[in-house]
């Protein structure tokens, strides 16, 4: 099959992308956070060419993502006033909202869960798509399953090329990583997976959020936890990555003298003077966070390579957008962290 890359720009990309997605096909979309591969959410046949093309394992459950955030009503009941309260704030945005699932939604796209996870996206183009295409579109982030996330329609094409018929190219994406998750099921909001949409946003809006452990912590593959999405690895290139955390003299001072040849270091701009000679690669500035979460997946991807050996990664410290920066470099270093403070 050819795989046509259609500009956001191009007058015929929103129809001819609506109108795949009507026919049950498969088509990429860019969003504000990552690249989703997307396909009619209430069409089993559709969902189940995703997880063909993702290799994803089938009891992990998708977003449907809305072009109106009325639409919520269509997909959930017993929607909390937080949720509305959320939709205000953060609608069109990096926020997903997991609530029960009304009949409408199939088996399929929430992997058999009584709940169903949705968000409106930041993408003019893509609302556009989702609204003229009259169905909420079940995305997944691009990637082949297990690989960083997609924030260029290049990505999806070095992943897709050949197996879906369209990327709508919409240039690179803003945030960077992928949407915030939050769990209003239960009586006290549950962060899933952070995002764009911080913690301390989500609290300024709701009171109370708990974290779950599967956010901080390694899940054991087998084990139940609320995303099913969150227990496996992810983001990550080939090879090991090591995180070494500590002051940006004492990390240098560590990376400089176990690095061999063939191995990465993934750091800041501002750090790229300190490890001449060890084959840096930034991704972006430690005094702009943004930056560096715009950046993450793009370089995860340089290093997803064969001929890389180990990846020595710098981590921003604090919070807002440097926790779900965090949240996925300690992913893919499956959280091994030196503290090269202590280390020798
Ligand atoms: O920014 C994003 O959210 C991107 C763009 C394309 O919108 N999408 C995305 O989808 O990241 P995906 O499939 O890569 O990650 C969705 C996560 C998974 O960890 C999945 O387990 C979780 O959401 N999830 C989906 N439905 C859920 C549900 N009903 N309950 C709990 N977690 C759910
Ligand atoms: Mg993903």
């Amino acid at each position: 099959m050819e795989t046509l890359v259609i500009s956001a720009n191009d007058k015929q990309c929103a129809e001819t992308a609506a109108e795949l997605l009507k026919q049950g096909q498969l088509v990429a979309l860019p969003t504000e956070t990552v690249y989703g591969l997307g396909a009619d959410g209430l069409n089993p046949e559709a969902v189940a060419k995703i997880f063909d093309a993702k290799g994803r394992p089938q009891d992990n459950p998708l977003i449907l993502h809305i072009a109106d955030p009325k639409d919520l009503e269509k997909l959930c009941h017993h929607i909390p006033e937080s949720a509305w309260r959320l939709v205000e704030t953060f609608w069109p945005g990096p926020l997903t909202m997991v609530l029960p699932a009304k009949e409408i939604v199939p088996k399929c796209t929430t992997a058999g869960l009584p709940t169903v996870a949705v968000r409106c996206p930041d993408n003019e183009i893509t609302r556009q798509i989702i609204a003229l295409a009259g169905v909420p579109i079940a995305a997944p982030s691009a990637n082949l399953s297990g690989k960083p996330s997609t924030t260029t329609a290049q990505h999806v094409l070095n992943d897709h090329k050949g197996n879906i018929p369209m990327i709508v190219d919409g240039g690179a994406c803003r945030v960077g990583v992928e949407s915030t998750i939050v769990d209003l099921t239960e009586d006290t909001p549950r962060l899933l997976r952070p995002g764009g949409i911080t913690p301390e946003q989500l609290q300024a809006v709701l009171g109370e959020l708990t974290v779950d452990k599967a956010v901080t912590a390694q899940i054991d593959k087998d084990a139940v936890v609320k995303a099913p999405g969150m227990k496996y690895k992810h983001y990550a290139p080939q090879c090991q990555v090591v995180i070494v955390s500590g002051s940006r003299e004492k990390a240098a001072e560590y990376i400089r003298r176990h690095y061999t040849s063939g191995d990465r270091v993934l750091c800041f701009q501002e750090e790229l003077p300190l490890y001449a000679g060890c084959n840096p690669l930034s991704y972006g500035k430690e005094a702009d966070v943004a930056t560096l979460s715009a950046g993450l997946f793009d370089a995860l991807r340089q290093l997803d390579d064969p001929s890389v050996h180990k990846v020595y990664a710098r981590c921003p410290v604090g919070g807002g957008i440097a926790y779900a920066v965090q949240n996925r470099l300690k992913k893919a270093a499956a959280f091994q962290i030196i503290d090269g403070e202590a280390a020798v």
